[in-house]
């Protein structure tokens, strides 16, 4: 059986001091000396992870990074790399999220090298996928997602894959408060479980495959409760701390 895991994407927001009342928030919502019945997991920008490990250290909520670099080391102004994630204690990287393919041309071949690079190095790959508005209207969902998915699985070596999670994020329900219905996020859910399958039964059985795009504590047990729905990545909602316990509750 699959553990359920809520995470939440900050994006580019924040402050010091938000940042600091948020994980304080998650930190008291979420204490519990029997471990949590789902795993809960928070991206901050690469600026406040420190500031996030120091407090979220002594939980059992992990944290990750939004992005890391395809390259190992270097002259690679802006990035950061899977060993500076690691030297942080980053537990898992975001890769392919929509906004970074649609807003700084990041392609299937850099998500398979930011996959396997991040996989081999022991972190857990979230492979963002989804459709844009026109691709569905279009009827080519499933083509889009197949693509985004079949990439990784054809190009990245199987050890790099041992932890991968996948997020399915209609990019039209991102931001925009329009959220797939469950029966939708069930559909693709499905049938990303079928690719899988066809790929290795294991993996398919094991891969947690996550609902993002406008995900609140008012709609989320209903999404979640999809047979192929193993929790969510959770953008807007995740700033707000009882927002986010609420969603963590519901998975
Ligand atoms: O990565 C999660 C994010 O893209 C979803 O954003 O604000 O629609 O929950 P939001």
């Amino acid at each position: 059986m699959r553990k359920p895991l809520v995470a939440g994407n900050w994006k580019m927001n924040g402050s010091r001091e938000s940042v600091s009342a948020l994980v304080d928030g998650l930190k008291a919502g979420l204490a519990t000396e029997d471990g949590l019945a789902v795993d809960v997991a928070v991206f901050p920008s690469a600026i406040f992870v420190e500031q996030v490990g120091n407090v979220l250290a002594s939980t059992n909520i992990s944290w990750g990074l939004q992005n890391i670099c395809t390259e190992e080391e270097g002259a690679y102004t802006g990035e950061t790399s899977v060993a500076m994630a690691k030297d942080f204690a980053c537990k898992l990287v975001l890769v392919g999220h929509s906004e970074r393919r649609a807003l700084y041309g990041e392609t299937d071949a850099d998500v398979v090298a930011k996959v396997q690079r991040a996989g081999l190095a022991g972190l857990i790959p979230v492979l963002c996928v989804g459709e844009s508005l026109e691709e569905r209207e279009s009827g080519r969902t499933m083509d889009v997602v197949a693509q985004q998915v079949q990439a990784v699985l054809k190009g990245a070596s199987p050890e790099s894959l041992a932890q991968l999670v996948i997020a399915y994020e209609p990019v039209w329900a991102i931001g925009t408060g329009l959220t797939a219905t469950p029966e939708q996020a069930q559909e693709v859910h499905a049938a990303i479980r079928e690719l899988l399958a066809e790929h290795d039964a294991d993996m398919a059985a094991r891969t947690r495959i996550l609902y993002g795009g406008s995900v609140k504590g008012a709609n989320a047990a209903e999404i979640f409760a999809g047979a192929d729905v193993d929790g969510g990545l959770v953008g807007g909602a995740s700033l707000d701390v009882q927002d986010f316990l609420t969603i963590c509750g519901a998975a």
